[in-house]
């Protein structure tokens, strides 16, 4: 059966409300859609919590700057509603730019803490406040007792979970692993924009995390180890933005093991493709 996909804040509010009226739980899984694998696994994490699910496709323009992607980011709404559907998902919420931001919309959120941490948002100083305000007004628009987000954009996680509970939203954020491809890249909307010596390449990422990771566990110096791991991954290809080890929760930096729980983290180009990856040590 065809998903429903609901296109107005007043539709999708009739149907929370009465799926609230008969005590049914709800996730929501926000995406800006080309869904794959990954954001599956969020859809299948969110069945598990609760009866109902609503998956939100809406490529943000606030969390883009003008040079990078937005014009060219991989749209395929057909495709996903069709997998959505397969995964009797109950609900699609698509909204326009213009209903999300219409003429007038003067409303920015600016999270601190985590979204200053000097990672991605060195690199992408409109972002988190980007990403913020939407994932807001999407919180606030479905009422969700859940909200899956992927352990993939970690930075992400923490911003969102940090303002949830600085601004008392009733809502559990729920963090899901990462997916990877067989050879251990990341599944990522962007790694379309891959070309085969790329796409070969990409794997590096996730092979010097894991590295790293094992030495770091085993007691080696923690700057020793980032060193070559960064020149390992510029050796591949990469022009690397950063590798760093920050504390999981905080995303302090960190000098050395006992200061943990570890978190490796890095973003890096390859051709006009920017990549991120994390993982635990
Ligand atoms: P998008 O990149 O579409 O990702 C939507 C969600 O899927 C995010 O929570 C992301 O962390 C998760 N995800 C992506 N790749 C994953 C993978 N390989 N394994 C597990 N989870 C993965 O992130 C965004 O959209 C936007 O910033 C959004 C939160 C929707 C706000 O616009």
């Amino acid at each position: 059966m065809a998903i429903r996909v609901v296109r107005t804040v007043s539709a999708l509010r009739r149907a929370v409300i009465r799926w609230r009226g008969r005590g049914e739980r709800i996730a929501l899984v926000p995406t800006m859609g080309a869904l794959h694998e990954g954001h599956l696994a969020l859809v299948r994490a969110g069945r598990r919590r609760a009866r109902r699910l609503i998956v939100s496709i809406f490529v943000n323009p606030a969390q883009f700057t003008p040079h990078e992607d937005l014009a060219s980011y991989p749209r395929s709404l057909k495709a996903d509603l069709d997998a959505l559907a397969d995964m009797k998902v109950d609900l699609a919420w698509a909204p326009t730019a213009a209903l999300m931001y219409p003429r007038g919309f003067a409303t920015r959120i600016v999270p601190q803490g985590p979204a200053t941490a000097g990672l991605e948002d060195k690199f992408r100083p409109h972002f988190f406040s980007g990403v913020a305000t939407v994932v807001a007004k999407l919180l606030i628009q479905c009422a969700p007792d859940f909200a899956m987000f992927g352990d993939k954009d970690y930075q992400q996680l923490k911003v969102v979970t940090r303002m949830a509970k600085d601004l008392d939203l009733p809502v559990k954020i729920v963090p899901v692993a990462t997916v990877r491809e067989r050879d251990g890249l990341a599944l990522s909307s962007r790694n379309s924009y891959l070309s085969p010596d790329e796409r070969a390449a990409a794997p590096t990422l996730y092979r010097v995390l894991t590295d790293c990771a094992g030495r770091i566990a085993r007691g080696e110096l923690l700057a020793r180890v980032l060193d070559e791991g960064a020149a390992a991954i510029e050796r591949s290809g990469f022009a690397l933005d950063y590798l760093e080890a920050r504390h999981a929760e905080t995303l302090a930096p960190i000098g050395s093991l006992k200061e943990g729980p570890i978190r490796l983290l890095v973003a890096a180009r390859i051709g006009k493709t920017r990549l991120i990856d994390n993982i635990a040590v």
